[in-house]
């Protein structure tokens, strides 16, 4: 399919020692059959040379803004129309935060900008500099922008450091070019996702709340729309902005949580419960601000109704995913909640100990009737798109049988 179509990748390649790895990744994308150019950036060229890209894509390398040799080339306005994704990686933290900010002061930064396309980074730096809160706010800024962020991956690294900070390998990056241009295997699909945390009120300005910044319930509904689907998001309050083309409905309490999902259950095809929903709420919240009078005072709590259960026992329930946060026994816990819940698929998270809240990133246990995946650490937007993946093959397959 790729070979008829020759999807065209115009391919940035910033200063890191990943650029040895994008070698093979031009390889590989020429192989899947995409058509290739690549632009380097002036510090790119102190890893490898341009010659190396352009012995392996056959096309001239592009590295200078106002390179004389252009007119018989195409100038940036015309390589930023050829492309259908732009694509940089290795993209440094350097080059990810003039991105972030809309510099244009080498020839691969022009392209961004003039680029209509989308644009996908696979981010490459060591662990420290992505952990970095400068770095974070760049990929937040990135996002807002949409543009695509795979990667980066966990593990050994260059300068012997161990964590999340490797670009991604050429064939996971190839893979994820593939499915870019796939067309959505969602679509047609509605699908309803909560998030993020609820607030039970105390008084008028207290509250109970958790620590769910709703980062991996946007996540998903992120990598269910690329997936085609349209998607509903009710959120509880949190600060992140509502991916393109997703309707958000915003929710403070578990009582209206639960109020937006039955009047939207109907549509929805499938269910994924990601909200950290409060368990219980105060049983009679004072209508004024309560007065520290005593010494100790003791708030009497009701249970909350149990959302992602009342939906999995409706007649026309749709497919239903839960999460489960846990600090312990990961596996069991799960597992219970996947039989008692009624719930077509579980995922199942590690909390506490700096885990899984308001991270940039998660590993998750999937569990289902019949199968079990692991997914490894990653950026939560790798793992709802792997997550995506796995509920579009097991809501596809319980549709046939
Ligand atoms: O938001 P982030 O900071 O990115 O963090 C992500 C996360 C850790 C919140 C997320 O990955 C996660 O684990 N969400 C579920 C949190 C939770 O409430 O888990 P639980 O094990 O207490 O609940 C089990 C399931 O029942 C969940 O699907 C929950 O949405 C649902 N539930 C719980 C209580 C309730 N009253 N109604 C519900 O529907």
């Amino acid at each position: 399919m790729y070979t008829t179509l020759k999807k065209k990748i115009l391919l940035g390649i910033t200063g890191g020692i990943a650029a040895y790895k994008s070698a093979e990744l031009v390889r590989l994308l020429i192989k899947a059959g995409f058509e290739v150019r690549v632009v380097m950036t002036p510090s790119a060229r102190e890893f490898v040379q341009p010659l190396t890209y352009q012995a392996l894509s056959g096309h001239r390398v592009y590295t200078d803004t106002f390179d004389g040799e252009a007119s018989s080339a195409m100038d940036h306005i015309e390589l930023a129309r050829w492309a259908d994704l732009m694509l940089i990686a290795p993209a440094s933290s350097n080059s990810l935060a003039k991105l972030a900010s809309g510099y244009a002061d080498n020839l691969l930064l022009t392209l961004c900008l003039a680029c209509k396309k989308a644009v996908a980074v696979a981010p490459a730096m060591n662990q420290q500099m992505w952990a970095n809160p400068a770095t974070n706010e760049n990929i937040a800024q990135l996002k807002r922008q949409q543009k695509l962020i795979w990667g980066p991956d966990s593990g050994e690294q260059a300068c012997g450091d161990v964590g999340l900070g490797r670009m991604l390998e050429p064939a996971a990056i190839v893979a994820l070019v593939k499915t870019h241009f796939e067309p959505g295997k969602l679509i047609g699909k509605t699908v309803l996702i909560t998030a993020g945390p609820t607030r039970e009120a105390i008084d008028p300005v207290r509250y109970i709340s958790n620590k769910s910044s709703g980062k991996m319930g946007y996540a998903l509904a992120w990598a269910a729309s690329q997936a085609g689907a349209s998607v509903t998001l009710i959120s509880g309050p949190v600060c992140l902005a509502v991916p393109e083309q997703v309707t958000r409905i915003d929710v403070s309490s578990a009582t209206e949580m639960r109020a937006a999902v039955i009047k939207n259950v109907n549509q929805a095809d499938i269910f994924i419960a990601c909200a950290a929903v409060a368990d219980y709420r105060v049983a009679n919240v004072s209508d004024q601000k309560i007065k520290k009078t005593a010494k100790t005072m003791q708030l009497n709590l009701s249970r909350n109704p149990d959302i992602v259960s009342e939906v999995t026992h409706l007649d026309n329930k749709p497919f239903t995913i839960g999460f489960a946060a846990e600090t312990e026994s990961l596996a069991e816990h799960a597992q219970a909640k996947l039989e008692r819940k009624n719930l077509d698929m579980i995922a199942a998270n590690l909390v506490g100990d700096d885990r899984g809240f308001d991270k940039e990133y998660n590993e998750l246990l999937v569990l289902w009737s019949g199968g079990e995946k692991k997914l490894a650490l990653a950026s939560k937007d790798d793992i709802a798109r792997q997550l995506i993946d796995l509920i579009v093959n097991c809501y596809i397959f319980k549709n046939k049988t």
